[in-house]
């Protein structure tokens, strides 16, 4: 049954009006660059890259590194975290590799990342505070954490939560398994900057031959170096 709202609630169509007309202005732009894009899209969806990143509206993967739907697999959550107790981001990797066969996997966190920055904080956040749980045991990890000032231990440890789930992502299964069937496929620790769109050198790469132990150990000693002189 057709919703019946009293005159004084406005339709939702009327509320975001102007969403609505954005997408009819990019379709119209999508397509005169090329009419027959969306039909090929419907077609098929062969990306090169799978993008974990941070919710973070400031963060938009596709944006970021330029490309177009149908470019890149997206998988988003606050702060970038990967667990392997996660299901939604495993059935979003083991689809990404196994059925998309993705060559490069990128775990972009971000500069100024609120899940990162509650992690740090000494009080109670909600629910979230579960989330970032593994987060928060980065300043165990780590306890040279402690003796940087606030600024410095944020950007710090945005930039060793991208090694930690760069490598959670090259311990599952879902990796393991491609990369001992000979599969390639590399996993790209990255950070964004908020306060200029840059992405800045990359933390890690991990791929099939190398040891991700090794790899994350001496990204951190790199981290540390860099934030430690
Ligand atoms: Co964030």
């Amino acid at each position: 049954m057709a919703a019946r709202l009293p005159p004084s609630v406005p339709r939702m169509s009327d509320i975001l009006a102007h969403l609505i007309e954005n997408n009819r202005r990019w379709v119209q732009g999508i397509t005169a660059q090329d009419p027959e894009f969306f039909k090929k899209l419907e077609r098929q969806q062969r990306p090169e890259y799978m993008w974990i990143g941070c919710c973070d509206s400031r963060v938009p993967a596709n944006e970021i590194i330029g490309l177009l739907p149908g470019e890149v697999f997206v998988h988003r959550n606050v702060a970038n975290v990967v667990l392997t107790s996660d299901l939604n981001c495993m059935s979003a990797v083991q689809y990404a590799v196994e059925v998309l066969g993705i060559r490069h996997i990128i775990v972009c966190g971000h500069y100024n990342c609120g899940g990162v920055n509650a992690s740090l904080e000494d009080m109670a956040h909600g629910l979230i505070d579960y989330w970032i749980w593994p987060i928060k045991q980065l300043q165990r990890k780590h306890p040279w954490l402690a003796g940087l000032d606030t600024p410095r231990r944020r950007d710090a440890t945005c930039e060793l939560n991208v090694v930690e789930q760069s490598f959670n992502l090259a311990e599952c299964k879902v990796l393991k398994r491609a990369w001992s069937e000979g599969q390639e496929v590399d996993i790209h620790g990255w950070l964004y900057d908020v306060k200029d769109g840059r992405v800045r050198d990359p933390v890690i790469r991990i791929d099939r031959v190398g040891d991700a132990r090794t790899l994350a150990a001496s990204a951190e000693e790199t981290i540390r170096r860099r934030h430690c002189p």
